[in-house]
């Protein structure tokens, strides 16, 4: 299916220096958005931009941390002074710490917050406000599967990724009526630095993909890992023409791993 209404579209896309956020970042620059890559880290946001443009595609570089309100707003202003109206916002930047409740700390607990729900705060409603104005725009937020489903030793991370995900549900209802769409995606288990800085050995990703009785985890039913390109389409979808009419959903690509549809 040819996707259509992302060609010629501004599309800001956040944590997309490397693993989901950059599939997501070549996949609306290969449908002929130009993609503002945001990200944190300087480096890995250089290698990527160079390598949407090399392979055609017309890709900039920002660098912002999405925790602070006041950069992200200069943040959206300077993209919409040199690129044009964003309509398609994508939330992919995220952390992960991992660890029993009673292990964690503040900074931990904080950090994970800070990035994970304030930042799709920050940026959504800096957003949202333009968006508003002009009556069109659609914003996704990836979330996690572990955001419906309790996890061992992911509480934080859990817990901030439930709450970006209702927030972006709620904004999907308040701008609903101005005909802009927010949705949800919830990736499970994503071949990604994240995931391999959890993981480490292959052996590791196999346990993930079998389950584990002893971490009340039942694995994969599809029986493999998501790739990033996996959770890059479900986005390019949700924020195509062809889902016109989906508002507020959370849809889990997850190999299944949440046991429901
Ligand atoms: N990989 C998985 O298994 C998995 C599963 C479920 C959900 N997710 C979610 O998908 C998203 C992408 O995950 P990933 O696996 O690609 O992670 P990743 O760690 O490989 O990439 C995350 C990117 O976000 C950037 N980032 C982090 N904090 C930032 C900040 N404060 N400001 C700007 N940029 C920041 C990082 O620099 C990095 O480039 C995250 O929100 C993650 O929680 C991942």
């Amino acid at each position: 299916m040819e996707l259509t209404g992302i060609d010629s579209t501004v599309a800001l896309v956040t944590g997309a220096a490397q693993g989901i956020g950059a599939a997501v970042a070549s996949t609306l620059a290969g449908a002929g958005a130009h993609v503002a890559v945001v990200d944190r880290n300087v480096e890995a946001l250089g290698t990527v931009v160079e390598k949407l443009r090399a392979g055609g595609g017309s890709a900039h570089g920002y660098l912002v941390d999405v925790c602070h309100s006041d950069a992200v707003e200069a943040l959206v202003r300077d993209i919409e002074d040199e690129l044009g109206p964003i309509g398609i916002l994508v939330n992919s930047a995220g952390v992960l710490h991992t660890g029993r409740v009673v292990d964690l700390s503040d900074q931990q607990w904080q950090e994970t917050f800070s990035v994970n729900a304030g930042g799709v705060f920050h940026v959504s409603r800096a957003v949202a406000q333009r968006m508003l104005r002009r009556r069109r725009g659609a914003i996704v937020t990836v979330a996690s599967n572990a955001a419906g489903v309790p996890r061992t030793e992911m509480a934080a991370y859990a817990a901030s990724k439930a709450a970006a995900a209702q927030f972006t549900r709620c904004l999907g209802l308040e701008l609903s009526d101005h005909g802009i769409r927010c949705n949800v995606v919830s990736p499970g288990s994503t071949d990604t630095p994240m995931l391999r800085s959890m993981l480490g050995e292959d052996t590791e990703a196999r346990g993930v993909i079998e389950g584990s009785p002893a971490a009340y985890r039942v694995g994969i039913p599809l029986g493999k890992l998501a790739r990033p390109q996996d959770v890059a389409e479900a986005v390019a979808y949700l924020v195509s023409d062809q889902a016109g009419h989906i508002t507020m959903q959370d849809l889990y690509v997850d190999g299944g791993a949440a046991l429901h549809a």
